[in-house]
């Protein structure tokens, strides 16, 4: 793969990993993803943004193999996606200065051995001159680790983001033009590593309004030409203001859960409340964490197994509890033999959710007329909750 001009002497260089199908051992990739790195040939200094998995460290250094000079190695973040190739950059261009925040510094010191000397670190709003270009550096933490940062290139008006507005989509297609495909791939991603810090990423959409961006360009997935798009997408996931949906992961082990779930289900919709279910046993979890991010009120379906949820549910609570979406409410549906601790066993995996515990619907056996009545009186709270609270309808996964 060759690099592509983006602008004058701005070029996209980098990786397309069509088949990765996991990141960190814990996200699919159904689509694949890339690892974009950006060279930018200054009138006086040459500097590389980003660089990318030590995977395809072969693929960067093909495409700088007419580059005679770097001046500077721009690590945005430390994770090894991006600044795993910079020590073997490092190997071609000794005398390459590595710009990072202090604390992207210290990372990138303890993850990958490069040396104290061969640093700079840049301060929020600090610049670095090319000659006829200049990079202005953004500090934005948690996009997605703590020390992240962006790099605006002033003169063409470019965001480099790295993680920040990125998607895992392996293509050739440089821009998003598909933007409902690009939209989904992004708030899977926004879901997956950032809804926890939304708060903090709502400062750093802030800090960016400042600036006039005519192309953010991230690290992963396709560059955006029309900013508003992504930007919008993003301060819609960071607000504070859930929607009219339930999301509803579950697993049934002889279907008595499973007659209950399908029951609810029907009882919300007729209340014209979205329901997104999941069953915990073929789900891709990175769908499940896309509908975290709008849900107005959680239930998990579980049955009882030795006294506590089912292992799949009790994952599920965890990874809940890990991503800290917004919704408002939470509740437990599910059947049990004889006896059953499923409401504080998973109440215990939650504490980080502020949510309202909802009146859970627990039943022995097959559910009873009883049980049904008793959902359908869950349902008719929570449609009466997302009324109150205003929660909008839906209109996007
Ligand atoms: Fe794409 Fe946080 O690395």
């Amino acid at each position: 793969m060759k690099g592509r001009k983006i602008r004058e002497n701005v070029y996209w260089i980098g990786a397309i990993d069509w088949d990765r199908r996991l990141f960190d051992s814990l996200i699919p990739l159904p689509d694949g993803t890339s690892y974009n790195a950006y060279l930018i040939r200054g009138s006086e200094k040459t500097a590389l943004i980003d660089s990318v998995d030590p995977f395809f460290a072969d693929t960067l250094m093909s495409q700088l193999e007419a580059v005679d000079t770097i001046d500077y190695v721009v690590a945005n973040h430390a994770e090894q996606d991006h600044s795993g190739t910079i020590p073997t950059v490092l190997g071609k261009y000794p005398n390459a200065k590595v710009v990072g925040t202090p604390k992207g510094k210290n990372m990138l010191m303890d993850l990958l051995g490069v040396p104290d000397e061969s640093f700079i670190t840049v301060q929020d709003g600090d610049t670095l001159s090319l000659g006829d270009r200049t990079l202005e550096f953004i500090h934005t933490p948690w996009v997605h680790w703590p020390e992240t940062m962006c790099t605006y290139l002033r003169e063409d008006r470019i965001l480099f983001s790295c993680d920040f507005f990125g998607s895992h989509i392996a293509t050739t297609d440089l821009y998003a033009t598909d933007q409902g495909r690009v939209y989904e791939a992004a708030k899977r991603y926004f879901a997956e590593i950032m809804m926890p810090f939304r708060r903090i990423i709502r400062k750093n959409l802030d800090k960016l309004k400042g600036k006039a961006v005519d192309l953010i360009a991230p690290s992963h997935g396709p560059l955006y030409p029309q900013p508003d798009f992504i930007v919008d997408a993003y301060l819609d996931w960071v607000s504070d203001e859930p929607k009219n949906i339930v999301v509803l992961p579950c697993v049934s082990m002889h279907g008595s859960t499973d007659r209950m779930v399908r029951h609810f289900v029907g009882a919300l919709a007729e209340k014209e409340v979205t329901v997104h279910q999941f069953d915990l046993a073929v789900t891709d979890i990175g769908k499940l964490a896309i509908t975290l991010v709008d849900a107005g009120t959680i239930v998990i379906g579980t049955p009882t197994v030795h006294v506590g949820p089912h292992p799949l549910a009790a994952y599920a609570a965890y990874l809940a509890n890990m991503l800290r979406p917004k919704a408002r409410f939470a509740s437990i549906i599910g059947s049990y033999g004889w006896s059953t601790k499923v409401v504080d066993q998973i109440a215990g995996l939650i504490p980080n959710l502020k949510a309202e515990v909802l009146e859970p619907v627990l039943c022995k056996g097959y559910p009873t007329d009883a049980d049904f009545r008793a959902l359908d009186k869950l349902a008719e709270t929570i449609a009466g909750k997302h009324r109150e609270g205003g929660f909008a309808t839906s209109t996007r996964l």
